[in-house]
């Protein structure tokens, strides 16, 4: 069977993340300048036919028409604009829009972005706008915050798996030392086992570093017809999958919490797709916006099973060298998580990746790329396939 081959990605650019000065319209601007620039036969005004944007609402001061924003940072003022809002995963969930416009026809050449402004938005308002992305009649009313919701999945989890409290400092280990190779990571500095162990707690057991932190940045993208790729570049990267999934919004509705069906659902649709499987793939980004999130994800992706991430992750396995390469861009816990820009920034990573353009962070022979991004606590995410070619 040959790859259902979509769309391909002729361009690619991403700012720095982390605790920025610049306005989210420079912000905008620049990640999407880079895009441009970094098309390999350049790109000339007005090739770009439709574009995207994910974002929460720039902090929330742009909760209404912030694609408009978008239009005109990117100069395609005019062109259709849409902005898709499904939480944490807005970037997976736009990509996928732009990559099915690419591929109906309707659209030749895509721009998809992803924005967040988050540091210059004062704590408890922060906290309100991210707290009604979850569920706002049960888990909000009884006071959780993310945090909250995924220290409690941790709880159950450790409770269930000898060793999970070890393996859950280790991804936050591993991410950091991965962030240290990434130029535009928040945080570029080791930790031990033993600081995250001994972090301020947050929401038990979760500690300050199990968490990503509070990011700005964005991210752009720049999608073709797979047939008019090589107008762009001798070396697109093919979206060979895409897969997206839903859930019920409180945790409390689902039968087994520290299972997300929704990714399962992304992933089973995604390699409904290509002509290859899990074995193939040389290089995992998954949302691992609390430690604990990292173990579900390589469970409910099928990389291993249930309580199995528990030795995948002590033994080495998911760091750059490993069987399984996983987040070698820092993830959401180093490099950051500018909620709309993460699913978006993670597409770029495996664009330099796959086209060996990594440097210190390369992973050798990168070929295929998966790609796991998820709304708040799992009611929706998005899996992606990429392919080098
Ligand atoms: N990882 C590592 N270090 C972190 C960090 C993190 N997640 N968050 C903050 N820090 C560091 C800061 O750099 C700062 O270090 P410094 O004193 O050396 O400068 C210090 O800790 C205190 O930073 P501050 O911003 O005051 O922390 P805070 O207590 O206000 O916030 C969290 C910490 C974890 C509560 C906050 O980052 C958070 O809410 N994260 C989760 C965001 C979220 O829910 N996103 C959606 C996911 S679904």
């Amino acid at each position: 069977m040959a790859d259902r081959v979509r769309a391909a990605i002729v361009g690619a650019g991403h700012t720095r993340f982390g605790a920025l000065a610049e306005s989210p319209r420079a912000l905008l601007r620049s990640a999407v300048q880079r895009a441009r620039e970094s098309v390999d036969r350049g790109l000339s005004e007005g090739t770009i036919d439709s574009v995207v944007l994910a974002t929460l609402g720039f902090g929330g001061w742009q909760i209404g028409n912030a694609s408009a924003v978008l239009a005109e940072e990117a100069r395609t003022v005019g062109v259709p604009v849409t902005r898709v809002e499904n939480a944490c995963a807005s970037g997976g969930y736009a990509l996928r829009a732009a990559a099915d416009a690419v591929e109906s026809g309707r659209s030749h050449l895509a721009l998809v972005t992803g924005l967040e402004k988050m540091t210059d938005v004062p704590n408890a308002r922060r906290r309100y706008w991210l707290g009604v992305s979850g569920d706002t009649e049960w888990e909000r009313l009884s006071g959780l915050t993310f945090a909250g919701v995924y220290g409690l999945l941790a709880s159950r989890y450790i409770a269930d798996h000898r060793e999970a409290r070890e393996a859950l400092a280790e991804v936050a280990v591993k991410n950091h030392r991965h962030g240290l190779a990434n130029p535009n990571a928040q945080f570029r500095k080791p930790l031990t086992r033993d600081a995250v162990l001994a972090a301020p707690k947050v929401a038990d057991p979760l500690g300050l570093l199990d968490c990503c932190p509070v990011s700005d940045g964005a991210a752009a993208l720049l999608i073709a017809p797979t047939e008019e790729a090589r107008r762009y570049t001798d070396t697109p990267v093919g979206i060979v999958g895409t897969g997206a999934g839903s859930d019920y919004l409180a945790v409390q509705d689902r039968p087994d919490p520290t299972h997300f069906a929704a990714t399962r659902r992304a992933a089973d649709a995604a390699f409904r797709h290509a002509s290859f499987d899990r074995r193939s793939i040389s290089l995992i980004e998954v949302h691992d916006c609390f430690t604990i999130a990292e173990l579900l994800a390589l469970e409910d992706l099928g990389f291993a099973d249930p309580g199995g991430a528990v030795a995948l992750t002590l033994e080495g396995s998911t760091a750059r060298t490993g069987r399984w390469p996983v987040n070698v861009d820092g993830g959401l816990k180093a490099k950051g998580h500018p909620i709309g820009a993460t699913g978006v920034s993670q597409a770029y990573e495996a664009f330099v990746q796959l086209r060996a353009q990594a440097g210190e962070r390369q992973v050798p022979s990168a070929e295929r790329a998966l790609l796991h991004n998820v709304g708040g606590s799992g009611a929706s995410a998005t899996v992606t396939l990429l392919a080098r070619g």
